[in-house]
């Protein structure tokens, strides 16, 4: 997409971490920015900071994982600002850190509902709208490396992430095979600080799990924790994702020294060896 300013950008989880950070460099950029976000107060704030800015900018409280929810957002887009140009699917929670068999169904659920039907419902509400509009356009899933590979204690959040990286590339095959000016990138970061560790804050009441976790999952989780705090300000993201959609990349890699360990992973693939986990130094996990 080479036009930015006075286009419109929908931009979900956007009340903190990425998604704030990219709604403030749409802006800067001269977009009209719709921010969607479950956390009401943060996401009031966060528009707020923006309007203060001279953006033109509207806060729709959303639940990614509520169709009509993403229904109503898409209206609330199209009414106040006539069209979406950008729509960034980000909006994500983690797990709780635990081994496949000790995550509740609850957590299954809970995760599923909002990284995998949330980029679902983005997609299903807006690219048939999108398309319908006939210009230019650009769709941006928020994946993961966790989207590329398999770090123990996360199986559901990398359920999803993987699933989010392969709804991208065939959203990108049908997209050029029907010849469409909408392209679609995947972002794919390490560790960038953010509240992603403190997710449980947006976790639905029903869906609760105050259950004990073992020693070496509570180890992990404040080893990731640690990682997460010292990992990348989400504004350098947020400028790599503004550029992959001017130069129309499909892989978004913020953090492209990790991407050995998806070469090594490939590789133990093609020679059919059994997986084997190197974590990063720092992280210790011992069952
Ligand atoms: N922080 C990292 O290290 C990292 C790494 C790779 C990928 N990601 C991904 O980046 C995305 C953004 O996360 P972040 O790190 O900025 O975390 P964050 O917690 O700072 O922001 C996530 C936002 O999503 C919102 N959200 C949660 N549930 C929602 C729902 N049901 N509907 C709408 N909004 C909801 C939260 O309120 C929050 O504002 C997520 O998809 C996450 O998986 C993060």
């Amino acid at each position: 997409m080479k036009t930015f300013r006075d286009n419109v950008a929908v931009v979900t989880g956007a009340a903190s971490g990425i998604g704030r950070a990219m709604a403030e460099r749409f802006a800067a950029a001269g977009m009209k920015v719709v921010l969607a976000d479950v956390e009401e107060p943060a996401l009031v704030e966060a528009t707020r900071a923006l309007v203060a800015r001279g953006a033109a900018a509207l806060a729709v409280r959303t639940d990614v994982s509520r169709a009509a929810d993403v229904a109503a957002l898409a209206d609330a887009a199209y009414a106040r600002f006539g069209g979406v140009h950008v729509l960034c699917n980000n909006a994500g929670v983690a797990g709780d850190g635990a081994t496949t068999w000790e995550q509740s169904l609850d957590t299954w659920q809970w995760v599923l509902a909002v990284n995998l039907w949330g980029v679902v419902h983005g997609i299903h509400t807006f690219v048939p709208r999108m398309l319908a509009h006939g210009g230019e356009g650009h769709v941006v899933n928020t994946a993961s490396m966790a989207g590329h590979l398999s770090t123990p204690f996360l199986s559901s959040y990398n359920a999803t992430k993987f699933g989010v990286v392969t709804i991208s590339e065939c959203l990108h095959h049908e997209l050029q095979m029907v010849g469409a000016a909408v392209r679609v990138s995947v972002l794919c970061p390490g560790f960038v600080r953010t509240k992603i560790i403190d997710a449980e804050r947006n976790r639905p009441p029903e869906l609760r799990d105050d259950e004990q976790r073992s020693e070496a999952a509570q180890a992990f989780r404040t080893a990731v924790r640690g990682f997460v705090d010292a990992g990348t300000p989400p504004e350098t993201v947020a400028e790599r994702v503004f550029e992959a959609i001017r130069d129309q990349r499909f892989w978004i890699f913020p953090h492209p020294e990790m991407l050995e360990a998806v070469r090594a992973r490939a590789e133990s693939i093609l020679a059919q060896e059994n997986p084997i986990f190197a974590p990063p130094p720092g992280m210790d996990l011992k069952l």
